[in-house]
């Protein structure tokens, strides 16, 4: 009797891939337009992206620029996006194209709420997840006035309610970052450094299986 095939044994990264990319030898590479870098795939790890790439940074810890324009170019642009931690992103309701959470009220998101919970979202509700949590404790009270949410929590939370086959980026500093809840598959790691000042970020991708 043939064994029925699981969604991760049919996954394919590249089916993912909305730019344009190029073989050579065991990589399959491809430019991170419009931040500067390249990314790669290999044979042996094909459903696997990462590579380094260059930004310039904006202020107050926001989103490097070109940062979101990298993310749709390669992945293609998804208009059911939920943004949490999401400070400057521009909401909805106010003509942005994501919906926003944020859990202080001033920054004007869609909506008030701890993005570790996501109370008042419904499970399988979004097709991409995209995170930008503040990166350690003492930026977190300094900066924005908050405690450092739980990196896990965060997660769990973007995986329950996403659908599957969803998309999620998640934006960390330099720690090391290992866990992966059990419905998402960790696909991709893409090293950021931050121009001028040469900070670290970096960006942590997963799918959603199941
Ligand atoms: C690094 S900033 C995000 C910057 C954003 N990417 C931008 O481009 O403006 C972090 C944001 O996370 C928010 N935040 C901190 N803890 C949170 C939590 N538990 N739930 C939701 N938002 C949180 C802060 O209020 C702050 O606005």
């Amino acid at each position: 009797m043939t064994k029925p095939t699981s969604e991760l044994e049919t996954f394919n990264l590249l089916d993912l891939i909305r730019c344009p990319y190029q073989t050579l030898g065991k990589y399959i590479i491809l430019e991170a337009t419009p931040a500067t870098g390249i990314l790669y795939l290999t044979d042996n790890s094909p459903n696997f992206i990462s590579g380094h790439i260059r930004l310039r940074g904006k202020y107050e810890g926001r989103y490097p620029y070109k940062y979101l324009d990298m993310i749709e170019n390669i992945f293609g642009p998804e208009p059911n996006t939920i943004e949490v931690c999401s400070r400057s992103v521009m909401a909805r309701h106010n003509g942005g194209n994501c919906f926003t959470v944020d859990i202080n009220k001033d920054t004007d998101p869609d909506l008030v709420t701890d993005a570790m919970t996501l109370e008042g979202v419904s499970n399988c509700e979004y097709d991409r997840w995209r995170a930008d949590p503040p990166y350690n404790e003492s930026t977190a009270m300094s900066m924005y006035d908050t405690a450092l949410p739980s990196t896990a929590k965060l997660l769990e939370t973007g995986a329950r309610i996403c659908k599957p086959k969803s998309l999620l980026f998640l934006l960390l500093g330099p720690q090391n970052y290992q866990h992966c809840p059990r419905n998402l598959k960790r696909i991709g790691w893409i090293c950021i450094t931050i121009v001028p000042n040469n900070e670290l970020r970096a960006l942590h991708i997963f799918y959603k299986n199941e």
